[in-house]
């Protein structure tokens, strides 16, 4: 992949290209109308010129910046992560969580199939993302993207702090996310409770007893004692961060999960972040895209459309996008092509160890 060439670059600009060789020259690069200009020089060379050009990457030229209005904004459901160390009860608990909310119980225990589940305690929803310290959150943060809203740092009373309750204490303090402790397994004889607020302590996440900020519920999983406790300490944290997304607007958000279904197709499990997604939207997730053909939520149940803090699977799109990867609904077909072909395309010359530009033409087309 190339830049562009002199005389390309000029004509985008609107200048005389000996101009732009003069300006090379004086920089002691020489080259002829037909050569091809770095991103580097193009970039200096412009600027040389009182004009402002970045070359782009396609990723970057469709990133886009949503901009919500105060009033565009509603309340919407947090959105919880459970993590812990091995065994500590994660798994268990969401299960007791999942008895325990309405709309789980309505469900009757039907098997999870998608990574993520709601449940609903004195009308008001909570969304359980249940694949805690999955890569897609990695890949996520990386992008300076938020998912889930409060940590539930699951530590058993028998057993203390463990070298993954250290790992999620830096995960979530490195996305500056408000950590909830559950203390589990107090059924247990050697349950020691105030041991585990103690070695909390030692990495700053301090009882608000004790004078600091995190909210400590003691739990059992197995014989589901204080449950709700727990689900309304999780929606008090909730309060504070007064949680709010538009609704009113195309979805966008992140890809949990994604696999290729054999009757289905691909399907990707996605968290609604803004937006309200619907059937027969076109989206974009990744090098994937697509018309939405079915919307379905965790309960399996298809659904017309989901909104900020929903976790739902897509079905109808092209190929198998990658846990992490944002999408995005567009309002022209085309573009959503396109921007999955350039991915792709990206992604391909990636893998062949080259760098992959995006043409000027496209990218002084959009100044
Ligand atoms: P990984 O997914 O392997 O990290 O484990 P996990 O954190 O999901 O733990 P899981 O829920 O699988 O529980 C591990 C073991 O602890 C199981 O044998 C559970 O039955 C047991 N357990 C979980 N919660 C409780 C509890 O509250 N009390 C008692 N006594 N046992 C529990
Ligand atoms: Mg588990």
């Amino acid at each position: 992949p190339q830049g562009a060439t002199v005389a390309k670059f000029a004509e985008l600009l609107g200048v005389a290209p000996n101009d732009v060789i003069k300006r090379l020259f004086m920089l002691g690069q020489v080259l002829t109308l037909t050569q091809s200009m770095s991103d580097d020089l193009v970039e200096l060379i412009a600027d040389d010129m009182g004009r402002k050009v970045r070359v782009v990457s396609p990723e970057e030229e469709y990133a886009v910046v949503y901009h919500d209005s105060e009033a565009d904004l509603l309340p919407r459901p947090p959105v919880v992560t459970v993590m812990g160390h091995v065994d500590h009860g994660k798994t268990s608990l969401l299960d007791a969580i999942r008895h325990t909310g309405v709309v789980e119980s309505e469900a009757g225990g039907i098997t999870q199939h998608i990574g993520a589940s709601v449940v609903e305690i004195d009308g008001r929803r909570i969304t359980f993302i249940d694949t805690p310290g999955h890569e897609a959150f990695t890949a996520m943060r990386a992008r300076g993207a938020q998912v889930t809203d409060v940590i539930v740092l699951v530590v058993a009373a028998d057993d203390g702090v463990m070298p993954q309750t250290i790992e999620a204490i830096n995960h979530a303090k490195a996305a500056d996310v408000p950590i909830v402790v559950a203390v589990n397994k107090i059924d247990k004889p050697g349950a020691n409770p105030d041991r585990v607020r103690q070695e909390l302590t030692e990495y700053g996440v301090i009882p608000e007893e004790w004078g600091g900020k995190n909210m400590f519920v003691e739990v059992s999983a197995k014989k589901k004692l204080h449950i709700d406790d727990l689900l309304e300490t999780i929606l008090l944290q909730a309060d504070v961060l007064e949680l709010k997304a538009n609704p009113n607007a195309d979805a966008s958000g992140f890809v949990i999960e994604a696999n290729l279904d054999k009757g289905r197709g691909p399907v990707a499990t996605v968290l609604i972040q803004r937006g309200t997604l619907k059937t027969g939207d076109v989206v974009v997730a990744g090098t994937s895209y697509g018309r939405v053909r079915a919307l379905v939520d965790p309960r399996g149940t298809h659904v017309a459309d989901a909104k900020p803090a929903d976790p739902v699977e897509i079905l109808g799109l092209s190929s198998v996008p990658t846990a992490g990867d944002e999408f995005r609904v567009f309002a022209d077909e085309r573009d959503a092509r396109k921007l999955a072909d350039e991915r792709q395309l990206r992604e391909r010359l990636a893998a062949q160890d080259a760098k992959a530009h995006m043409s000027l033409d496209d990218l002084f087309s959009r100044i």
